[in-house]
């Protein structure tokens, strides 16, 4: 079932929020990518369909942001941020932490495929670093215990109360939903 099928009440609503059809490109995407975790090069295809795009110009957008996957990620996405304002108060402490924990570096996914790691730019939560997202979740002024604590959590309940709320795109007002 392509996504015009499976998803055609989410498509509509979304191309109804832009009047110029191409601006819809990036939440198409990203809802492309909630069914396996990354985007697919016949959901690109179809997209580009939909928004009277070429497949090279939805390619080079979906290639220039890091919150849009093409491979496979782990059931877990850590993206801990590297931008300034939270390596001014210790990223790359909670990336080598990471990197301990995990024993795998940025672009590298766990044997068991829980969970990816990647350094990203900013993430618009820069007065509360250092902070990553993992799936849709926020997770901010991160130390070494809060990290452990988790990636135990994720471990044995797939989700943690340490989490300070999802990522959301904004409504027609601009309101976070
Ligand atoms: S610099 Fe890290 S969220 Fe902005």
């Amino acid at each position: 079932m392509n996504l015009a099928e499976k998803y055609k009440d989410e498509i509509a609503d979304i191309l109804s929020r832009y009047p110029v059809r191409r601006s819809a490109l990036i939440p198409l995407l990203y809802l492309a990518q909630q069914e396996n975790g990354f985007i697919t090069e016949g959901a690109m295809i179809e997209i580009a369909g939909m928004l009277k795009l070429t497949p090279p110009q939805v390619y080079e957008t979906a290639t220039f942001y890091t919150m849009l996957n093409l491979k496979k990620v782990g059931k877990f996405h850590i993206q801990i941020c590297k931008s300034l304002m939270c390596a001014l108060v210790g990223s790359d402490t909670v990336i080598g932490w990471m990197k301990t924990k995990l024993g795998i570096g940025p672009g590298e996914t766990t044997a068991d495929g829980l969970f990816t790691l990647t350094a990203v730019e900013c993430l618009a939560a820069c007065g509360t670093g250092p902070m990553m997202q993992i799936n849709d979740d926020y997770y901010e002024r991160l130390t070494e215990e809060k990290v452990d604590r988790i990636l135990a959590d994720l471990r044995t309940t797939g989700t943690s109360s340490m989490k300070s709320g999802p990522f959301m795109w904004p409504d027609r007002a601009g309101a976070r939903v």
